[in-house]
């Protein structure tokens, strides 16, 4: 079977890479950008790094500080509004996942006379907007999502509560590990948790590549021995840089070899709960694990072995429960709430059903994701981890 991998832009990584930023754009032929990004960042002095390093290269930055968790359409269309008023040349995303998801939707917008609600609709349909995105250059200052090296953002159709995957290339990353460091535990543990769903559902899913297995064993191994520590001191430089390779791999692997019924029922959980994105994957990757294991029994097995775990058992679904449970195990004492403490009920979660029935994503689960496994699925998530 032939495989395609890519990667998809130029990735500047490294502490003090967001100090390139003017020269990046320079070098991308940018003269004026609006630098999105949320109130907290801007805070922490992040995007003010941006900024200086803008006018330093002689380019001209507008901020645009609205972003929200979870990227809800209004803000996509504030932002690209002021783009466009403004007339920017190319669009600068400095912040979490749910702040680079809307500067990817926004430079797809500022550069079309549609509104958002168009976008997300051509988006439903898988079809591009008439004319090409603005220049984009992405900066994370979180280590999950991996937005910064994929061609997906996520939005939040806040009339229908779907969250839709708009698709819009990024020109460059910068991915510059020292943003990240003083990160609260918890953010740290749902983010890191993220990248870690990310790969193992790449590795799992019906279009894996080489490239990306490579990508996807590293960031298992990388995330289990730093992300502990990276909690327990939020100033470890070492585990910060890990973490960010980690994650910015990890979106690499993803956006070729995809994500998949994971994702689809994190979607529906963040959607239905408004829990965290990262705490939603963290919940249902041992599921997927032990969904997949029949189908991939080496890739789940060497999951483990990345894990540092000796898995002895041959039979591929007592693989699939090993590593399953011994992921379970790390999650617990990280302190990864279980749907008790979130108050979830089991009712409610199998209640999730329709919305991962709907969701793309579960096609490319090589288990068939029929509404049947989807409900057994979403009751494992109450009944394995309490
Ligand atoms: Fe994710």
């Amino acid at each position: 079977m032939v495989q395609r991998y890519t990667q998809l832009c130029p990735v500047a990584f490294g502490t003090g890479a967001v100090s390139t930023t003017g020269d990046v754009a320079k070098e991308l032929g940018l003269s004026k950008v609006l630098v999105v990004t949320d109130e907290n960042v801007e805070k922490m002095g992040h995007a003010q790094k941006v900024v200086d390093s803008l006018k330093t290269a002689g380019i001209d930055p507008v901020l645009f500080n609205r972003c929200e968790m979870d990227a809800p359409d209004y803000t996509v269309q504030a932002g690209a509004d002021l783009a466009k008023s403004e007339g920017v040349d190319g669009i600068i995303g400095i912040g979490g996942g749910s702040v680079l998801d809307t500067a990817k939707a926004i430079s797809s917008l500022a550069a079309n006379s549609v509104d958002v609600a168009a976008l997300l609709d051509f988006s439903r349909k898988m079809m591009p907007l008439e004319n090409p995105s603005l220049k984009l250059i992405l900066i994370p200052t979180t280590s999950g999502t991996g937005s910064e090296s994929t061609i997906i953002a996520v939005i939040s159709d806040t009339k229908n509560h779907e969250k839709i995957g708009a698709i819009t290339p990024p020109s460059f990353a910068i991915v510059d590990p020292e943003l990240t460091l003083g990160m609260p535990k918890a953010i740290t543990l749902y983010t890191g948790m993220d990248a870690f769903s990310h790969v193992c559902e790449a590795l799992t899913s019906v279009q894996p590549n080489p490239h990306s297995d490579i990508l996807c064993y590293d960031t298992i191994e990388r995330i289990t021995k730093w992300l502990p520590i990276a909690a327990a001191d939020s100033m470890d430089l070492e585990a910060r840089e890990n973490l960010a390779l980690a994650s910015n791999n990890a979106g690499i692997a993803f956006n070729d070899a995809m994500v998949h019924l994971g994702h689809a029922i994190a979607h529906s959980m963040g959607a239905t709960f408004h829990i965290p994105h990262g705490i939603a994957c963290a919940l249902v990757t041992p599921v997927i694990l032990e969904l997949t294991a029949p189908v991939y029994p080496e890739k789940v097995k060497k999951i483990g072995t990345c894990m540092g775990l000796t898995i002895a058992a041959t039979d591929p679904q007592k693989i699939g429960r090993e590593v399953a449970d011994n992921l379970r195990q790390f999650q617990k004492q990280l302190g990864i709430p279980t749907l008790q403490e979130l108050n979830i009920s089991r009712e409610q979660i199998i209640g999730c059903t329709d919305y991962v029935a709907n969701e793309g994503l579960r096609f490319l689960c090589p288990v068939p994701a029929t509404e049947e496994l989807i409900a057994a699925s979403l009751a494992k998530i109450y009944d394995c981890y309490q």
